[in-house]
Formats: C-alpha cells, structure tokens, sequence
C-alpha cells in the first residue's frame, strides 16, 4: 500500500502522544510506503496534482518503539503525484483551508481519501450537527446557528433553561465555548456582538445549543471508524472550566461506552459512512452528540493507555482491506459497502 497523510508539521508531532505518529508508525511497521506532507506544499504542475513529499527510506529497519521510530526515521524529499497514492489520510489540524479539498478533488477518483472530500467539506464545522436531522431529539441538544443578534437573544429568553452554550462555528479545541446564564442577561448583547462581529469585516455565525446537564462530568470522546466505535475515553474538564476538550486543560479517563453510548453510535455511525466520513472523533455529552470531528482526531494513545490496546492496528486493517478491495473492484468499489 502506498500512503500518503496530509498533515501538520513533522518537526510539531509530540512522539509521546501524537496520534498520526502511531497510524505512520504502524504502516511503516507491515512495510507499506508512506510519505508525509503538508498542505501547503500541494501543487499542480503541468494540470497534475502534486506535493512536496517526505517518503520514508523503506530499507531502513523501523524501531518498535514509537518516540524512537520518529527519532531515527528517515525521508527522501520528492515532489510526487497524488494520484499514485492507494490512500491519502488527511490529518491536518483544524481550521480547514477550503482550497486543499479542491486540489484533493482532482484525485478523489483516483485514491480513496480519509475523509472523503465531500465529507470534509461537508463536515468541517458544527452545522454538521447542528443540523442534524433529529425530530424527536434523541440524539442531539436542541441547537440553533444564526448570526442575527436580536433573534439569538430571544432564543436565550424563550429557553426553559438557565443555562445555554455559545461557542462559535467553526471552532476547535474548546475555544471560545462559554456558558450563557439568563441571570447574566445584560452582558448576552455585548457578547453576541463581540462573537458575530469579532473585529472582522464579514461577520461570524454562532450556535447556541441547551446546556446538556452533567457536561460537569466530563464528555466522552468515541473514535468511529467505517461507523463502528473502536475507542472511546471520558475527558473531565479542569476544576472551575465548562470545556473538556484537553487542549482546555481536561484530563483523560477510561471509560467503557454504555448500551445507550452505542445505540447513538450506530445511528450516527450509518449517516457517518454514508457522508464518506470514515474516521471521525464524536464528543459525546449525556448520552448526545455534541460535536464531530473529522479532521485529525487525536486521542489513539490516551486510549491505548487505558486500555491496554493499539487502535492504529484496527486502522491499518482497515486501510488494507479498502486498498484490497479497491484493487478487485476497481471503479466498483463502493466504500459504504465494505
Ligand atoms: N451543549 C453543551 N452542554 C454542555 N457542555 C458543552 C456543550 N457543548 C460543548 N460543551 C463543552 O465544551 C467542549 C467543547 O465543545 P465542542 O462543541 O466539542 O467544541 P470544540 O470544537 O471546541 O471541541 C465540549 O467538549 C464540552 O465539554
Ligand atoms: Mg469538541
């Protein structure tokens, strides 16, 4: 298999705890030939797609260890096309330059991407879930997104509730994610004013979303792969902090998903599949999904951690058996049939 991950910088992984690491680490391992690059360094040359690779030397021998495998791994730099790759596994942090799918749009014919490109197109902010089709609301908070000041205000009035979330749209890592308190009503206008205006000349949308009770507790973050979960921990967000996300200074726990957990899974999981989004993160808050990740999810390691496994095995299986199939089937194959 030859694979290609578009990620963030090499020289930025953290050996320890990176989660793209132990993916190269594994396919380096069974032999396969990865190159690594990053977004910037796509280009077309003469109408082919191409990038600015860093290809691993394959007759080197691969540590075992992971921090002394990316230590001693070594590269040949090469602009090569996207084309020739089986996969291309995008692993670039959040916010999404929306260009780097058009230039994976002109291979997605030819390599099966992780994410597809319509998925992440599709996926990359939270009007992924907010606008989730939920009409008994089973499996998302209510939630609304608006940049229309005097309408969100009303929402916060009319809600039953005390407390609501406000975060922006196309936010990471817990930032700017606030709890709204009706007692504190005076200060909802400035605040809407400072999130949608931001200082920018075009405005920013926001979501509001009912505060789920027991987020005091932490969130539950599932990896989803092919739509079934592989992993799953509790993050419990710092003392005086309303933010799991360990960015924001949450701690991680073990945690085994709950009948209920995996009920959610499997509907979300199908509508996953069905969206070409393959491996995404859920963050999951009393039993509803609060946010999919499908970016460049971390976690594989803390995950490993607790319970003693190597989800990176299950995602280079998985790799494998689409390279596989891709192979037999040719332009047959179709990924939600695996
Ligand atoms: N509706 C909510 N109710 C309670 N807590 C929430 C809610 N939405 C978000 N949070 C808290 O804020 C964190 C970050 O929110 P999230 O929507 O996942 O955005 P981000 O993209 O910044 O991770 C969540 O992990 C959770 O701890
Ligand atoms: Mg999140």
């Amino acid at each position: 298999m030859k694979i290609c991950f578009i990620m963030y910088p090499w020289d930025r992984v953290n050996p320890n705890q990176d989660s793209s690491l132990r993916i190269i680490h594994e396919c380096a391992l069974r032999g396969h030939e990865v190159a690594i690059t990053h977004p910037n360094n796509l280009t077309i040359r003469d109408s082919v797609t191409l990038s600015h690779c860093n290809t691993i030397i394959k007759e080197d021998k691969v540590k075992a260890s992971v921090p002394s495998f990316y230590k001693s791994v070594r590269f040949v730099k090469k602009m090569r096309p996207l084309s020739e790759f089986d996969v291309i596994f995008m692993r670039a942090n959040p916010p999404l330059d929306p260009l780097v799918l058009n230039f994976l749009d002109s291979v997605k014919d030819d390599v099966f991407i992780i994410n597809a490109v319509d998925g992440l197109r599709e996926a990359n902010n939270k009007i992924y879930t907010a606008a989730y089709h939920d009409p008994e609301r089973e499996l998302i908070p209510a939630t609304h997104v608006s940049k229309n000041i005097s309408y969100l205000i009303s929402v916060i009035e009319e809600s039953e509730h005390d407390k609501m979330i406000l975060k922006p749209l196309d936010g990471f890592g817990g930032s700017g994610v606030i709890v709204i308190e009706k007692a504190a009503m005076h200060n909802i206008k400035s605040l809407l004013e400072f999130y949608i205006e931001r200082g920018d000349k075009q405005s920013n949308y926001v979501i509001l979303q009912d505060y789920v009770e027991g987020a005091e507790d932490g969130d539950v973050r599932v990896l989803m792969l092919h739509g079934k979960p592989i992993g799953a921990l509790r993050r419990r967000p710092a003392k005086g902090d309303a933010r799991s996300n360990i960015s924001a200074g949450g701690t991680v726990e073990k945690y085994t998903l709950t009948k209920e957990d995996k009920i959610l899974c499997k509907k979300i999981g199908e509508k996953l599949v069905r969206d070409g989004i393959y491996y995404a993160g859920l963050d999951l808050i009393g039993g509803k999904l609060i946010e999919v990740n499908v970016m460049s999810p971390g976690t594989i390691t803390d995950i490993n951690k607790l319970n003693n496994t190597k989800l990176q095995v299950k995602i280079v299986n998985y790799l494998e058996k689409v390279t596989r199939k891709r192979e037999e089937l040719k332009e047959n194959f179709r990924p939600e049939n695996l």
